[in-house]
């Protein structure tokens, strides 16, 4: 009999990542499938009811999607490191009964920077737009990436201070206002981390801070050049990506996680991908 995984989220319709592990699936030869569960939002100890009931059923593992990350990371009995930093789980391994929590966001969006794009950080100026659960995941593993500095704006500038300065200890990371980027000269790699671009809304960037040699990152995907890759684009930046090959790294993380097998990526990002323009 086939090992069974899911995703869990709310809504849960558009999700990829039955397609995604299909795919990787398929190309690994792994007896599996891979479905989609609509969690529910109320009540509040109901998410974990229906994580119990698929563990029950037989189920493997779990992937974790939006607005379950913090309720997943809050009922795990085991949680890895990046996890804990992050504050947040996207993947669950059911293990006799017991839910080990992991978060592969961040590594994914570093490998698909460093692998995938070619961008390796060490030595970099980076700036991080937003300071809530998308850019805290990416936090770590972008300093121990080494980067020259790391910049972390946000409109509520105390968030930004408070993920700095837990990040302190791990490399060069500092917090800034939008005002202030100004002043703040050009960087190699711009991440927008706000929730912006799923509303169609920009974040007061001033257009200074990119570099035409470096890369403007989208954590969105399939939404064609949204106002951030269009700002990037119109300051002259040749290198400009949406999240696509963040959401299969991080997908490839977990089924490796799993399935002990790290699975190809580029077939699947090239089937994703939706061309910008
Ligand atoms: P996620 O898990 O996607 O990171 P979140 O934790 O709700 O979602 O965080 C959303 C982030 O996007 C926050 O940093 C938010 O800024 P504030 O903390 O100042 O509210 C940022 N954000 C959302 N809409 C934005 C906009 N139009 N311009 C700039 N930043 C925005």
């Amino acid at each position: 009999m086939s090992d069974t995984y899911a995703v869990i989220g709310n809504p849960i319709n558009h999700t990829k990542s039955p397609l995604i592990h299909g795919l990787f699936a398929r190309a690994t030869q792994q007896a599996m499938h891979y479905v989609a569960i609509e969690g529910p939002r109320e009540p509040a100890d109901a998410f974990a009811a229906t994580v119990r009931e698929f563990i029950a059923a037989g189920g493997k593992g779990m992937n974790i999607t939006a607005p379950f990350k913090l309720a997943a990371f809050e009922m795990a009995d085991e949680r890895s490191e990046r996890a804990t930093l992050a504050g947040a789980a996207n993947a669950f391994k059911f293990d006799n009964g017991r839910v080990l929590a992991e978060n592969f966001d961040g590594i994914g969006l570093l490998r698909d920077i460093e692998v995938n794009l070619h961008t390796p950080l060490a030595g970099k100026r980076v700036l991080v737009l937003g300071a809530g659960g998308a850019a805290r995941g990416a936090l770590l593993p972008f300093l121990d990436a080494g980067p020259a500095q790391l910049v972390i704006v946000n409109s509520h500038v105390e968030k930004a201070q408070a993920l700095a300065s837990q990040g302190t200890p791990h490399g060069p990371v500092t917090a800034c206002t939008y005002d202030g980027l100004a002043r703040m000269g050009r960087f190699d790699l711009v991440v927008n981390a706000t929730s912006a671009s799923l509303t169609g809304d920009l974040p007061p960037v001033p257009p200074t801070v990119f570099s035409p040699q470096g890369t403007a990152y989208e954590l969105a995907y399939g939404k064609r050049l949204t106002p951030f890759l269009r700002l990037a684009r119109n300051a002259g930046v040749a290198g400009v990506a949406d999240g696509v090959g963040m959401l299969v790294e991080q997908a490839a993380q977990a089924f490796l996680w799993w399935r002990g097998v790290r699975p190809d990526t580029q077939a699947v990002i090239d089937r994703l991908t939706v061309p910008l323009d």
